[in-house]
């Protein structure tokens, strides 16, 4: 049971926050001063902390300082007031992993607290320190029905009978690391799968890190470290943007794919490698090979299978589908009912270009789950969405819908839509100005400029 620490003065907040978070099954302990919040943070080695900026005793900040020395990869969500986005902002630079504005929305409270625990799960995955979690990653988990999925379906039936080394590629969110983990778990269902991102990490680290490294081989490295290929045993390696490694790792990596062994960094003895290695590229090799970015035997090496994921607007037959599967999946998540999208918004779906693929569609999702007030998701539930659709057409003349104003029985001006707007905005961020603003998209003098312009009585009750 994941383990959460409220740090809060105000003791109706906290009794609250307990209350609420124990029934959605976590363990729950609370501490109304920043002292006492430390001294449960020793005992109680919370996953989570909800942290309130204001205490009587000691300052937030210094509060979050001391829980990241403790231990540096806590998760730490922050409270802040609304209009102060300058606290907020430091808080975020400082280390805090989130934060809630007061009053706290539970949703939003909820989904801050799932993505820390996935997190974390994610950071002990990457250590090596965390197996896959008992899920099962079926073939049965990725939703295609067209010709090209279907022969993907194949491929990775193929694949998983042997060792062999896989390419992925395919535009970002298409379910490139899905695919990895589906052919994992076909193959070495009980060995660990560790991902490491060629691109988020700088080169020297990169190679310790994929190798090992021995003690003392160079600063920092205080003991020996043992390397991703070592530590997958049997399992798998999923190199993730395999276009972005130097071209000098990419000499050792095609030495361990050739030879199937490593030496750590600092080191003299070679390592045998078990580790099958899957690669996923969302760039496209051949033409950075052409460029020199790439070495082209490298690239033959691991392109023995090679699994190429259409995009999304390539195979909208799967949006449907994927709709329903997602949804499922996020009602369990986020206990929710949704039941569907309207049949406008699919309409809208099918069109729309999909930049982000699948990922992009299941942010949206999750998002309008989270504020959706009905079990169908409708056009208000997708405002991101609908900015860059209008948008587009927009701009083609269709698509916007023209506004009469009754009195005058004329088209809006644009002075009218705006103050419409600006309207609709306050009302919505319950008069909000810091949210208004940043929704607005405009500093706090021009909305004073506007209200005053508009004749709008903006008082906060
Ligand atoms: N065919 C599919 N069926 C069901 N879910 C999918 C499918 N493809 C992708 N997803 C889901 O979409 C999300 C994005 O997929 P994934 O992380 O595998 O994409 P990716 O190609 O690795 O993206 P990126 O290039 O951005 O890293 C994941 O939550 C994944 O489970
Ligand atoms: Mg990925």
């Amino acid at each position: 049971m994941p383990k959460i620490l409220v740090i809060d003065d105000d003791s109706s907040s906290c009794e609250t926050l307990d209350l609420y978070l124990t029934e959605e099954g976590y363990d729950v302990s609370t501490a109304l001063t920043g002292t006492d919040g430390l001294n449960k943070f020793v005992k109680f080695e919370p996953d989570v902390v909800i942290l309130d900026i204001r205490l009587p005793d000691i300052n937030g900040f210094t509060i979050l300082e001391d829980l990241l020395e403790e231990k540096e990869n806590v998760k730490v969500i922050m409270i802040t007031a609304f209009h102060d986005m300058e606290t907020t902002i430091r808080a975020m630079k400082e280390g805090a992993f989130d934060y809630i504005h007061k009053p706290i929305n539970v949703d939003e409270l909820e989904v801050a607290i799932k993505k820390a625990l996935k997190t974390s799960e994610m950071e002990m995955k990457i250590d090596g320190l965390l197996m896959e979690p008992q899920r099962q990653f079926k073939v049965g988990d990725i939703i295609g029905s067209g010709t090209v999925m279907r022969e993907i379906f194949k491929t990775i039936g193929v694949v998983s009978q042997s060792k062999t080394t896989v390419l992925i590629g395919g535009e970002s969110g298409t379910g490139k690391e899905l695919i990895a983990k589906v052919i994992h778990h076909n193959t070495s269902p009980n060995e660990p799968y560790i991902a490491v991102n060629c691109s988020a990490i700088v080169e020297t680290l990169l190679e310790s890190e994929l190798f090992g490294h021995e003690k003392g081989s160079f600063t920092g490295a205080i003991g020996r470290k043992l390397g991703k290929f070592e530590l997958a045993h049997y399992g798998t390696v999923f190199l993730d943007e395999i276009s972005e490694m130097s071209l000098n790792l990419q000499v050792k990596l095609l030495r361990v794919l050739q030879e199937m062994e490593i030496v750590r960094v600092g080191g003299k003895d070679t390592v045998k490698v078990n580790a099958r290695i899957i690669a996923a590229t969302n760039k496209d090799l051949m033409t950075l090979v052409k460029e020199g970015k790439f070495r082209d035997d490298l690239y033959y090496r691991l392109n023995i299978v090679s699994i190429i994921i259409p995009p999304l607007r390539e195979r909208r037959e799967d949006i449907g589908p994927l709709v329903d599967y997602l949804l499922t999946k996020i009602n369990l998540d986020l206990h929710k009912r949704i039941i569907g999208v309207s049949d406008e918004m699919m309409d809208i779906f099918m069109k729309y270009q999909w930049p982000g693929n699948i990922r992009e569609l299941e942010n949206l999702l999750v998002r309008a789950a989270v504020v959706a007030k009905s079990q169908i998701l409708g056009r208000s539930d997708f405002p991101e969405l609908l900015e860059t659709t209008d948008g587009r057409a927009g701009a083609s003349g269709k698509g916007l819908d023209s506004i009469f104003n009754p009195e005058s029985g004329k088209l809006l001006t644009l002075d009218e839509v705006e103050e419409l707007y600006i309207r609709k905005i306050i009302r919505e961020t319950n008069k909000n100005k810091g949210e208004t603003c940043d929704i607005l998209g405009i500093s706090r003098p021009t909305f004073e400029r506007k209200l005053e312009k508009y004749g709008i009585v903006f008082e906060r009750e």
